[in-house]
């Protein structure tokens, strides 16, 4: 089976990437600017979501299609992607899209993903929507800050967070590529156990050492601090958005279906924040 993946020098791609060849698969990396994508031991296609050129998916039966990191016009290149691989005569598309879909109270982040959703069912072709919760890593991604203010702010107050490690997405990824059994099916992916913000600043200050203390904030003035870091306001209000949206249960999921795929526990958050603190 010809399996071809988008985003594939990303963090999620590599790691996609990776899971694949530990199945014995040899995947097609398409990659926009393909010296970064030399690493990577696969075959590399140039591949651009925002021309998608369906003749760099010739041969490839299942799409791994990971959303886009550029939100101008993100649903854009999206269904122009799904146009390409239709053109190509692509089989199926693996699409990763948000916790929730079209039930996401998210006002922001979510609004592409539920138009790619509707683009692809639109397009007719097989798909396996694996509806994606937050990476752990969002949260350990910046803990030298939180490590040198000796706080973690954030607009999410008490709300419950199943999150879980890329790599546990990314052998998601993996699992139901390769599979033609996936197809039709949408996955709710999300980490086995949730946690509050609360319990992450706790853990971070158990193994550092060092006092971490969890300071939440109100959504608007959380947009403001994220502002004040060098966000540009629009992307500040939809990340403050999406935090004060897990308030409403945008990040809690207990369906455990992320580990029944894998055929594993997801990875628990104090185990990403050991490899972060490392
Ligand atoms: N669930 C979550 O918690 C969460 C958090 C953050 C993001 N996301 C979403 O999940 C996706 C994957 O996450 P990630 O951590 O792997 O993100 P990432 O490390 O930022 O990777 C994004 C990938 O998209 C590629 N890309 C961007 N614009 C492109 C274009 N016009 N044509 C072709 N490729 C393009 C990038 O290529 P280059 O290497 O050339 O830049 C990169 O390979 C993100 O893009 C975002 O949509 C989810």
């Amino acid at each position: 089976m010809t399996i071809a993946i988008t985003g594939a020098t990303g963090q999620l791609g590599r790691l996609a990437i990776a899971a694949l060849k530990a199945r014995g698969a040899t995947p097609i990396a398409l990659a926009r600017s393909p010296e970064k994508a030399a690493d990577l031991g696969v075959p590399v296609r140039t591949f651009d979501y925002r021309s998608a050129d369906p003749a760099a998916l010739a041969g490839v039966e299942t799409l791994v299609l990971i959303s886009s990191n550029d939100f101008d016009d993100r649903a854009g290149q999206h269904a122009r992607v799904i146009a390409a691989a239709k053109a190509a005569g692509v089989g199926r598309i693996v699409y990763t899209s948000i916790l929730k879909g079209d039930a996401s109270p998210m006002k922001y982040l979510a609004a592409d993903h539920i138009a790619t959703e509707a683009t692809l069912k639109a397009s007719g072709l097989p798909a396996t929507i694996l509806r994606n919760g937050w990476y752990t890593e969002n949260y350990t991604g910046s803990l030298g800050a939180a490590l040198a203010h000796g706080a973690m702010i954030g607009a999410a107050g008490d709300a419950p967070l199943s999150t879980a490690a890329r790599k546990d997405y990314a052998e998601a990824i993996a699992v139901t590529a390769l599979d033609a059994a996936h197809a039709g099916q949408t996955y709710e992916l999300a980490g086995d156990t949730a946690y509050t913000m609360a319990d992450l600043a706790a853990e971070v200050a158990r193994q550092s050492g060092k006092p971490v203390a969890w300071v939440p904030m109100a959504e608007a003035d959380y947009a403001k601090a994220l502002e004040g870091f060098g966000l540009p306001a629009g992307f500040a209000a939809a990340l403050a958005d999406s935090d004060a949206s897990a308030q409403k249960g945008a990040l809690h999921d207990t369906s455990r279906t992320l580990s029944r795929l894998i055929g594993r526990p997801t990875t628990p958050f104090a185990e990403t924040v050991r490899a972060a603190l490392a």
